[in-house]
């Protein structure tokens, strides 16, 4: 296949990854999440080609290291009927790899990753990762939620980010093997306190990770507390489709269906306006490559260091459909992805500098990309911006 368009894609290359959010509950506004609340979000669904060879599908559960406290981490290997795996491990909820097939078959790993469970307690870039209580960047950590303000850690610049210093993605939590009849299941739940990070209430929640047998990732997320909260978690997988982690991802293809991002200041916070994608670098309504603008002379792209922007995604209207696509030539990989949530935090991944590795190589400048669907950043201070 020499021509790319988006037609053979779609058709012709049955690879997917597709991130879903779904059934967010809404008591006033959807990211809060009320007393007794529940909310339900698939964040993560990955669809790759099936091969023909039908493979059993299983979980294994394999103990993968120790806390230094002694806690035990275990990594569960999902396997489908087509022979894709996802490997999880229960400390953050991490994907620690994905091994999906490229146009000819061959099964590559397609997210970076440390080697040892020592790499996820250093980590300071979310590898894999479920991130929150509030996915994203909360300005000053600061937030008011009925008539009360909150102050949050702050462990980016002056600001909140991600959930704080531990947050979700440092967290042990309980994982059990589920059954779902869509294809291997693993649900992982954590009980974060009242005033933990600074965010108010008790928070019940529960990700089930389940490797379809149509090679779909889903990544459901459920929700409960006592207390009005907010509740903001996404999915943190840096991803390369060549099926080399140390490509870069410039030339991977990108659409995203929004009109607009939210316009950031240097901290990158929002201002609160959206700028209009029209005539800028962040246009993807058609296809681009990464590279292509990345280094245009642009105010947003100096202070994001390239892409670090959240997309305000059209036909937001809390059901799932259709944000992103990703083509990696190639490899013939595609990487969709799908979500009800208003926005997508696309990074670039601009601050990875050599100093991290695992699985037997460095991760250099921009080797891989990260997809993260959620409210917009620093919703709690912007009414006008949706949840
Ligand atoms: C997010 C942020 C980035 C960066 C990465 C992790 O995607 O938006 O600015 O912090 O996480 O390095």
């Amino acid at each position: 296949m020499s021509l790319y368009n988006k037609v053979l894609v779609l058709h012709c290359i049955p690879h997917y990854v597709i991130i879903f959010k779904e059934g967010v509950l809404s008591m006033k506004t959807r990211n809060y999440l009320n007393r007794c609340g529940r909310m339900s979000v698939i964040i993560l669904c990955v669809l790759f080609n099936q091969l023909n060879a039908k493979v059993e599908t299983m979980v294994e559960k394999n103990l993968y290291g120790k806390l230094p406290d002694g806690r035990e981490v275990y990594q569960f290997t999902l396997k489908n009927a087509s022979g894709a795996t996802v490997k999880l491990i229960n400390y953050g909820a991490i994907v620690t790899s994905l091994c999906v097939p490229n146009r000819n078959g061959v099964i590559e790993d397609v997210v970076l990753g440390y080697d040892s469970l020592q790499g996820y307690i250093n980590d300071q870039s979310y590898f894999g990762a479920i991130v929150g209580r509030y996915g994203n960047r909360i300005n000053k950590g600061t937030f008011v939620l009925d008539g009360k303000e909150y102050h949050l850690t702050i462990n980016d610049g002056e600001n909140h980010l991600h959930g704080g210093k531990f947050g979700f993605f440092k967290a042990l939590w309980d994982a059990k093997v589920v059954n779902d009849s869509a294809g291997p299941s693993v649900a992982m739940t954590y009980v974060s306190p009242d005033g933990e990070e600074g965010y108010p209430g008790n928070v019940t929640i529960t990700v089930t990770y389940t490797l379809t047998n149509d090679n779909a990732l889903k990544i459901v997320y459920e929700g409960k507390t006592d207390k009005p909260t907010l509740l903001n978690p996404t999915h943190h997988s840096y991803f390369n489709l060549s099926g080399s982690l140390t490509t870069s991802i410039l030339d991977h293809k990108l659409t995203i269906d929004a009109d607009s991002i939210t316009e950031i200041d240097n901290r990158l916070i929002p201002t609160g306006r959206l700028l209009d994608v029209t005539n800028t670098p962040f246009d993807f309504r058609t296809f681009h490559t990464i590279g292509e603008r990345i280094n245009d002379n642009h105010l947003q792209l100096q202070y994001g260091k390239g892409y670090d922007h959240n997309w305000a995604l059209n036909s937001f209207n809390g059901k799932v459909r259709k944000v992103v696509e990703v083509y990696e030539e190639k490899s013939g990989r595609v990487l969709e992805v799908l979500t009800d949530q208003p926005g997508i935090q696309f990074y670039s991944g601009n601050f990875l500098d050599g100093s991290q590795k695992g699985k037997g190589v460095v991760y250099q400048h921009r080797t891989a990309f990260c997809l993260e669907p959620q409210c917009f950043p620093d919703s709690p201070n912007h009414p006008n911006f949706p949840s």
